[in-house]
């Protein structure tokens, strides 16, 4: 794992959206892997912005997002596609048939998770999955516990999730039960890997990773099997790392 240690928030943004527009001008019809969540929001605007300022063309990327709440559908302020498109896709050039994120209204959720498995292979797979971190070491919505050869699938968010996306929320009661999330085995399969974290809060978490074992009780550990991975981390969040 290559490790890019920066100041602050904004930097980690900065440094994370070069790399993705650098994969975007190497290989104009990239799959990119996408994820949500406060850790993207500047990455995504600093995208925009070097989209704006070079014209970097997405008109032949492919993006799959790692996951999205049941029942919430699009225009659900808070469903993850609402998401990418303010934060995202409305500004970019990509086509929206080429943006894909599960399905959380599926009437059959099981087949929905298989669609979409089936779908990332059709299009060759992840060139760059972007991921964002939990607090307990989750990737995706894949929680402590989640198998390593778990596929895409239905989740039941755990309690701590639940709450730290509770702010996202008018109350904690709205935030959705379940989820669909690519699986871990999905993410491995990603011929490249971008993690971002930061903050105090992801400080746990990082040290996990880094310095634990590699278990299901912390998702992430797996990261450090894969053979390209590069995590992006400001000080704070690998402050207990020593
Ligand atoms: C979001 C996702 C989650 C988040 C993680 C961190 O698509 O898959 O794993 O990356 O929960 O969330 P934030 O960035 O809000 O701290």
């Amino acid at each position: 794992m290559r490790i890019i240690q920066v100041n602050d928030y904004a930097d980690m943004s900065q440094k994370a959206a070069e790399l993705i527009s650098d994969q975007v001008r190497k290989k104009r019809d990239s799959v990119l892997g996408l994820a949500t969540g406060e850790t993207m929001l500047g990455t995504y605007a600093a995208l925009v912005k070097e989209y704006q300022q070079n014209n970097t063309s997405y008109r032949e990327v492919r993006t799959f997002n790692l996951d999205e709440y049941i029942g919430l559908d699009a225009t659900h302020p808070n469903s993850y596609r609402h998401y990418m498109h303010e934060q995202l896709f409305r500004f970019l050039d990509i086509p929206l048939s080429q943006t894909h994120i599960p399905n959380g209204c599926a009437p059959l959720l099981e087949e929905e998770c298989a669609r979409y498995e089936q779908l990332i292979e059709q299009c060759g797979g992840i060139d760059l999955q972007l991921l964002g971190i939990g607090q307990n070491g989750h990737i995706g919505f894949n929680e402590p516990g989640t198998l390593f050869a778990s596929t895409t699938h239905v989740v039941r968010l755990s309690e701590s999730t639940r709450k730290a996306n509770a702010r996202f929320f008018s109350s904690a009661d709205e935030v959705p039960t379940h989820a669909i999330t690519m699986g871990i085995a999905t993410i491995m399969k990603s011929k490249q890997i971008l993690l971002l974290a930061s903050g105090e809060r992801k400080a746990w978490a990082i040290s996990r990773l880094l310095e634990g074992e590699v278990t299901t009780d912390v998702p992430a550990s797996i990261l450090k099997t894969h053979p390209n991975v590069i995590m992006i981390a400001d000080d704070e969040a690998l402050s207990l790392v020593s």
